[in-house]
């Protein structure tokens, strides 16, 4: 009996190759052997149509929900993918909380009739190189192939269940031109963070609200982890082999993938993917947990709107890339924008005039790399109006950097130091080494820091530098006290305000009516939880080219449902 079993899928895969043999055949006997042939190994795999395939998956399907134990699930939520729908459990159990996915299971019988329609699609997935990397082909190609796929089971199971043979197609889809089942993981917005240790163990997942977990997938041998750093480099034109078993990738979806293979990675083949926030932060949302106050918010606002430049400065993973994506919707429209950053993680609102560029390491025969520096060159060629850099580290991106202010664009960046006087000293000192004078163009500095402890983040101090003549000092005008868990205002500005009167001729008592207003905006969007990218996005662009319907309609009930609607 086994050996009948191989014998069919070895026939299976004869075919393919006798098919090719096939096509390029000239000679007529020849010819006519190999369709006799083909059409007798058909004739064993036609056997498996007359399995009940439809209503047995129905059961298997049904048999997986029933299999979870209600009483240990902590959360339960689907994710769909391709018209697949799976249910992810979170369970507490025995050894810890677990990250579940049930994909239904699908039998032996069932199994080979989809290899038998794999065999035939493979002509549809050996698609060119370029095809892969763009985005939009690679959709073009998604959809021919499911377009084929369903011809191919609507010929082999004319009967069948819309919903399964949806399943049927996706799952073709992810095993042939994804990761599987790891795609799944993908797609969950609640994962931060995948990791493929090796096969002999669980994958393993970051979620946002229970941080690591185990999960119930596994992948089978240490080839397939092989197979995806293959697809996933091919994604990227880049290759991963025994002489270059390393790979860092960013895929066109902001996901940034990185591979090791055996016997570097000792245990096994190793993968790991740091998802792109989905859903990043916003200032609203930095509000309410507390990072921010409004007041500072509103003068970041102020900040962006009338050119100024801002340097966010604080420690390791405390909070600046997030501090300073959530003020990239305050950008007025048509402006162009400018990013330069070593890994995407900036997201900005849809509709902004923006373009991002990411650094890349060279190959393995140290070709190809564009650094931080060519980037930041490069973008003043752009005519940008406003440049952000990710995180400011070497000397001459500095430098680039602060020639940029000269010349009249407004910039934005990170820097490592822990407080206003630590960001100066940072900056004056080597490796940076700016020279004192440019400092006054920074406008204002905004520092933020983590209470390890607490796992909270906090705006610190805003300040902005002066300079004497031969000493950059420092000027707070917001300080954080730890006692009341508040930002309060410290002195008044030298600088910051007069700038902006100089730069767009209003008077300080219109700049206040001005903080004010922008107060009233975010203050009400709070209240509306209105809090979102794309929401944000639409009500700043309101703001600045409908004020007056803006102001009239953020007041009412329904303002949130008539903004997306
Ligand atoms: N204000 C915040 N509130 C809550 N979580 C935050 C906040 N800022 C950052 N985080 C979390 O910390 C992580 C690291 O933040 P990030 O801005 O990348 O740090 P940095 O750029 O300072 O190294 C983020 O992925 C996010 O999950
Ligand atoms: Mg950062």
């Amino acid at each position: 009996m086994k050996k009948k079993e191989n014998k069919k899928t070895k026939n299976k895969f004869e075919n393919k190759k006798l098919r090719i043999l096939l096509k390029k055949s000239k000679n007529t006997t020849q010819k006519k052997e190999f369709k006799s042939i083909i059409k007798k190994r058909k004739g064993i795999l036609k056997n498996l149509k007359h399995l009940p395939i439809a209503p047995h998956i129905h059961e298997e399907i049904k048999n997986h929900i029933k299999n979870i134990d209600n009483k240990d699930i902590l959360e339960k939520y689907q994710i769909e993918l391709d018209k697949v729908n799976v249910t992810v459990s979170i369970m507490k159990e025995k050894s810890g909380v677990t990250y579940n996915i049930q994909t239904p299971e699908i039998s032996v019988a069932t199994n080979a009739l989809l290899d038998e329609i794999r065999e035939e699609l493979i002509s549809v997935t050996t698609v060119g190189m370029n095809e892969i990397i763009d985005q939009n082909a690679f959709k073009q190609i998604k959809s021919k192939f499911a377009q084929e796929a369903e011809a191919l089971i609507k010929e082999k199971l004319p009967n069948i269940d819309e919903t399964i043979k949806d399943s049927f197609i996706g799952k073709l889809m992810q095993d042939m031109l994804g990761l599987g089942k790891i795609e799944f993981l993908i797609n969950d917005i609640n994962l931060e963070e995948i990791v493929i240790p090796s096969a002999k163990e669980p994958i393993r997942v970051y979620h946002k609200k229970y941080g690591w977990l185990l999960t119930n997938l596994k992948t089978e041998k240490e080839e397939d982890i092989i197979n995806y750093s293959n697809i996933i480099a091919r994604r990227v034109g880049r290759q991963i082999n025994v002489l270059t078993p390393l790979l860092d990738a960013h895929l066109s979806t902001g996901d940034r993938v990185n591979s090791i293979l055996y016997p570097i990675s000792t245990k096994g083949n190793t993968i790991t993917i740091r998802k792109f926030a989905r859903d990043p932060y916003t200032m609203i949302d930095l509000i309410k947990n507390k990072t921010i106050s409004i007041d500072v918010a509103v003068l970041l606002w102020l900040a962006i709107e009338y050119e100024m430049n801002v340097l966010i400065s604080g420690g390791t993973a405390s909070g600046k890339t997030v501090l300073l994506n959530s003020c990239m919707p305050f950008m007025p429209p048509n402006q162009r924008i400018i990013s330069v950053e070593d890994t995407r993680e900036l997201m900005l609102p849809e509709f902004l005039y923006w373009c991002p560029l990411v650094t890349r390491s060279p190959n393995a025969e140290g070709k190809g790399s564009v650094t931080m520096l060519d980037l930041l060159v490069n973008s003043l060629r752009m005519r940008p109006d406003k440049i952000i850099l990710g995180e400011m580290r070497r000397q001459e991106e500095a430098m680039v950097l602060f020639e940029a202010m000269h010349t009249g664009h407004s910039v934005y960046a990170t820097l490592h130091a822990d407080s206003a006087s630590e960001t100066v000293s940072r900056l004056i000192n080597p490796p940076l080494s700016v020279p004192a004078n440019l400092l006054k163009a920074v406008n204002l500095n905004v520092v933020i820091f983590r209470d390890r402890r607490k796992g909270t983040r906090r705006v610190f101090q805003v300040a902005e530098f002066d300079y004497d003549g031969t000493n950059v000092t420092t000027n707070i005008i917001y300080r954080w006290i730890p006692e009341e868990d508040r930002l309060i205002k410290h002195s008044e500005s030298s600088r910051f305000f007069e700038n902006i009167s100089r730069n767009t001729g209003l008077s300080q008592k219109e700049i206040d009516a001005d903080l004010k207003e922008k107060s009233v905006i975010l203050d009400s969007l709070l209240k509306n939880d209105i809090r979102s990218l794309n929401e944000m996005g639409k009500v700043i662009n309101m703001y600045y080219n409908d004020k007056e319907n803006l102001l009239k309609n953020l007041s009412k009930s329904d303002f949130k449902k008539t903004l997306m609607g």
